[in-house]
């Protein structure tokens, strides 16, 4: 099978892996892909951005499928535009990417279809924001949430205990020309869920946790994601069930009702509280760092689940299965992210670092003439360990980052600490 992937982060990197990992392996292509993906995959010259460009080179490559990896080429049409050219896309309209695009579309469509979520005001004028955080957080006595209304790679978000910070973010959005969301604080532990969607069928992958604050323990700035593992020893029995059955098959379902089938990944990122499963937000693509460790652990076939959902009949695909090793993901980020980040700086020891057993997915990097391996992105690697345990997992990846040196690069050492800890003492009690 001959697949085109689109993008050129460690989340397409992942893909790519995944699906070369697939019997019979296909014929991958990517664009315009990075120089990890390179050794799977033949890269071709044409941006994220260029939607002629993949129109274009997917007529010359004709591939069986086509993965759109990004949010910003879905909200900006990519899907649309390569299935009106005759192509099998796995990733949702414009239309249907709205879910990740508009925070204040993806609440009404939540609201629509009685999926469980925080309590939300959209807000566009700078002096309703006090208002509005008053509003929906009187007591004061949890942090406030504050989110840009569109697209901002995970760090439009502030949630902040400060009313100042946070009327200050809202008001410095509207000010920017944009609007926000100001929403009801959620307590509990986080989840993402990937849900295969063909517009009609749902299908939830294993699912993972991220940390998204730049430091360790849950300090600093929201990211994209520092690290991530799976499984959630941790996570309530059936889980994905209830998933699929309060939000997922739902929001699918309301979707296909009003004319706008989502075809592609629903990420699903959870809050569970204790008032039971909450959605934080929708992403309308697989989630990085998430997707290299769920992938790391899917034992079926990969490339025809994907096909199917594409072609609209997820039925022709096999039930995804799951290895029982636990896979957990440290991501070394270039100083300065999620502020700006200083590129351009040398990486070696990624040859040291696969010797652990662990292996490399490249998120922000380049290549020299010469084939030097230079950073090129706030996120620059993704290491990813696997063993028996999280413990073990953890361990393998953090032993791989060791061995990498990227001048000014930094890491979070508690990626999966606790979870690793809590299965450890779970484990003890059984023995
Ligand atoms: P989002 O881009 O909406 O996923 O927000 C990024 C991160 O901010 C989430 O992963 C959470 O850690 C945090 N966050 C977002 N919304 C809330 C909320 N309503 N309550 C608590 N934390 C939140
Ligand atoms: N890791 C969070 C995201 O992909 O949005």
């Amino acid at each position: 099978m001959k697949i085109l992937v689109i993008g050129s982060g460690g989340r397409e990197h992942a893909i790519v892996r995944r699906l070369a990992a697939d019997t019979p392996a296909p014929d991958l292509h990517a664009a315009p892909g990075n120089p990890g993906i390179a050794a799977l995959a033949t890269c071709h010259d044409v941006a994220v951005d260029d939607l002629d460009g993949q129109v274009a080179l997917a007529r010359e490559l004709d591939p069986e499928l086509v993965v759109v990896g990004p949010e910003a080429p879905l909200v900006a049409g990519a899907a649309d535009r390569l299935r009106e050219a005759g192509f099998a896309v796995f990733g949702p309209s414009a239309e249907a990417a709205r879910l990740e695009g508009s925070k204040a579309w993806a609440k009404e469509v939540m609201e629509a279809a009685s999926v469980p979520t925080a309590m939300a005001v959209s807000v566009a004028a700078g002096e309703e924001v006090r208002p509005a955080l008053d509003r929906v957080n009187p007591l004061r006595d949890v942090p406030f949430v504050v989110k840009a209304d569109g697209l901002a790679a995970g760090k439009g978000v502030v949630v902040t205990e400060d009313l100042g910070q946070a009327v200050a973010h809202g008001r410095a959005v509207i000010g920017a020309g944009g609007s926000v969301v100001v929403e009801e604080y959620l307590d509990g532990p986080e989840v993402s869920l990937f849900c295969i969607s063909d517009g009609e069928r749902v299908v939830p992958l294993a699912p993972a946790q991220d940390f998204k604050r730049a430091g360790e323990g849950d300090t600093g700035p929201n990211t994209g994601g520092m690290g991530a593992y799976s499984p959630l020893p941790w996570a309530p029995a059936g889980l994905e069930r209830e998933v699929l059955a309060k939000v997922a098959q739902p929001t699918i379902d309301e979707l296909a009702s009003r004319g706008t089938p989502f075809i592609g990944v629903l990420y699903c990122g959870l809050a569970l509280t204790a008032r039971g499963v909450r959605v934080v937000e929708f992403n309308a693509r697989f989630g990085d760092p998430e997707t290299q460790v769920v992938l790391e652990r899917l034992a079926s076939p990969f490339g025809p689940l994907l096909l199917a959902a594409a072609r609209g009949d997820l039925r022709e695909a096999e039930a995804p299965r799951w290895h029982r090793d636990a896979a957990v993901t440290v991501v070394l980020a270039a100083g300065g992210y999620p502020g700006r980040a200083r590129s351009g700086h040398p990486i070696t020891g990624l040859g040291a670092a696969e010797a652990t057993g662990a292996h490399v997915i490249q998120a922000g990097t380049a290549a020299d003439e010469d084939g030097t391996l230079r950073s090129a992105g706030g996120r620059v690697l993704c290491v990813v360990g696997t063993g028996t345990s999280l413990s073990a997992a953890r361990a393998q990846a953090l032993a791989g980052v060791e061995a990498i040196e990227l001048p000014g690069a930094f890491h979070r050492g508690d990626i999966a600490e606790r979870a690793a800890e809590d299965e450890a003492a779970a484990a003890g009690h059984e023995a």
